[in-house]
């Protein structure tokens, strides 16, 4: 791409990757058709959308809409060369568990962003009276029928109260989660088990309570707009001195990196289902931490790198929830940045302009982060392994198109 560009326009919202995922996983546990609407085209969705065929159900899309069938006879087992490429395949544990009271999943390894242990995930479902083994790189758990009990996580992790309130919902009593995951997409999740005849109650808060059932009926759903890629368009707009309106998204659910902007001096207008951001200066240093929702999401953390890269003064961000996240920092110091990284603290030394330099993307954020960092910098940056970005974002090099961003895709 050729820089600098002031992004300018208006661009519409997929989507939620991290929710539609999930509720494709909790498909599994309804007998019958589940629709999914807004299901963001994305390659994610396809591989997990391969998951589920391959454990036994049938995936249909038909534009935006997913429609998926687990009636049938369904397998136990998740293969390695499926959870490699996908982490979010753990998923399934839960939904298998609660269905088949058996699952056999491949151990999924780290990634770019941490080492990423699932422990959460198994000490909770062990509470409910699963018994693992592992042998192979795989995880094997059996269970008579799960039994609410409570449950008590050391950390909000985001995939363990997702897979704990998928296996609760059909458990035997009730179970609660304490100092669970408070993120949008589980109220998300909790939505659609509701509509399916589940009791859930308590998600968006830190104690979830989930009274058991014996049967799910199927329901249609509309899955919630990506915060992520509305936080990745706002925070362009404030990186590339641009104007951009974001339509059809949540603006609550990107409250915090929004009032990050105002701080680094961007204006803001929120709206019932948009938000216009503009930045007609360059960008003030500001200080921020990533903490689990509603604090400032970890996703963002690598396009506010990109701002304050280029903002006037000096700031500090401190990553508290991927200890490895910021190893695209060295592809970031080759457009011209100074960033030290100390542990989990980043100390950004602002520049006037990035300059144009061949970079390598490490994981799907950081690599949004780095076609931001292409359309701020002087000249043509070249980005490789471009890929990874089409897990998590719809269309992104047309939409930054559709905002005036000179950026094309080549083999
Ligand atoms: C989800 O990952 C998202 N992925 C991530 O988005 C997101 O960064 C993360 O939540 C935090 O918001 C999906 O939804 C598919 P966690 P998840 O369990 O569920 C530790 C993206 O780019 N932990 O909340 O894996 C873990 O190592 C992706 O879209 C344990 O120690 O996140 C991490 O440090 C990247 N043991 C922290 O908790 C466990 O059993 C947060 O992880 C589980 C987690």
């Amino acid at each position: 791409m050729q820089g600098p560009t002031p992004l300018q326009g208006t661009v519409r919202m997929a989507g939620a990757k991290n929710s539609a995922l999930k509720l494709m996983a909790a498909a599994l546990m309804v007998p019958g058709e589940v629709i999914l609407e807004r299901a963001p085209r994305i390659t994610d969705v396809e591989l997990m959308a391969d998951v589920l065929r391959r454990l036994g159900a049938t995936v249909e899309r038909d534009g935006d809409t997913l429609t998926i069938d687990s009636s049938g006879d369904l397998q136990e087992e998740t293969p390695y060369e499926l959870v490699r490429k996908m982490r979010a395949s753990i998923q399934v544990l839960g939904p298998l568990l609660a269905r088949l009271g058996r699952a056999r999943v491949s151990m999924p390894g780290g990634d770019a962003i941490g080492s990423r242990p699932i422990d959460l995930h198994l000490g909770g479902l062990e509470r409910m009276g699963v018994k693992f083994t592992s042998q192979h790189g795989y995880i094997e758990g059996v269970v008579q029928r799960l039994k609410g009990t409570r449950v008590l996580l050391e950390f909000p992790s985001v995939g363990a109260t997702e897979n704990l309130l998928m296996a609760a919902v059909l458990a035997e009593g009730t179970t609660v989660i304490e100092n669970a995951a408070r993120e949008p997409e589980i109220q998300d999740l909790a939505t659609f088990f509701q509509a399916c005849g589940a009791r859930v109650s308590g998600a968006g808060t830190p104690t979830i309570e989930i009274e058991g059932v014996e049967e799910l009926s199927p329901t249609r759903h509309r899955i919630i707009p990506d915060r992520i890629e509305a936080g990745t368009f706002a925070i362009g707009a404030v990186a590339s001195r641009g104007d951009v309106t974001l339509e059809d998204m949540e603006p609550i659910h990107i409250e915090l990196p929004l009032q990050k902007l105002e701080e680094a001096g961007a204006e803001v207008r929120r709206s019932a289902d948009s938000v216009r951001v503009r930045m007609s200066s360059r960008p003030r240093a500001i200080d921020l931490v990533t903490l689990p929702y509603p604090g400032f999401p970890t996703d963002l953390q690598p396009m506010m790198m990109v701002t304050l890269a280029q903002a006037a003064g000096s700031s500090i961000l401190t990553e508290n929830v991927f200890e490895a996240r910021f190893l695209f920092v060295d592809e970031l110091n080759r457009m011209g940045s100074h960033i030290r990284v100390e542990g989990h603290h980043a100390v950004i030394r602002g520049v006037e302009r990035l300059s144009s330099a061949p970079v390598q993307v490490p994981d799907i954020r950081a690599g949004a982060a780095l076609v931001l960092s292409g359309v701020c910098a002087e000249g043509v940056t070249e980005v490789y392994d471009g890929g990874h970005i089409e897990r998590g974002y719809e269309d992104f090099v047309g939409k930054l198109g559709s905002l005036g961003a000179d950026v094309e895709v080549r083999d």
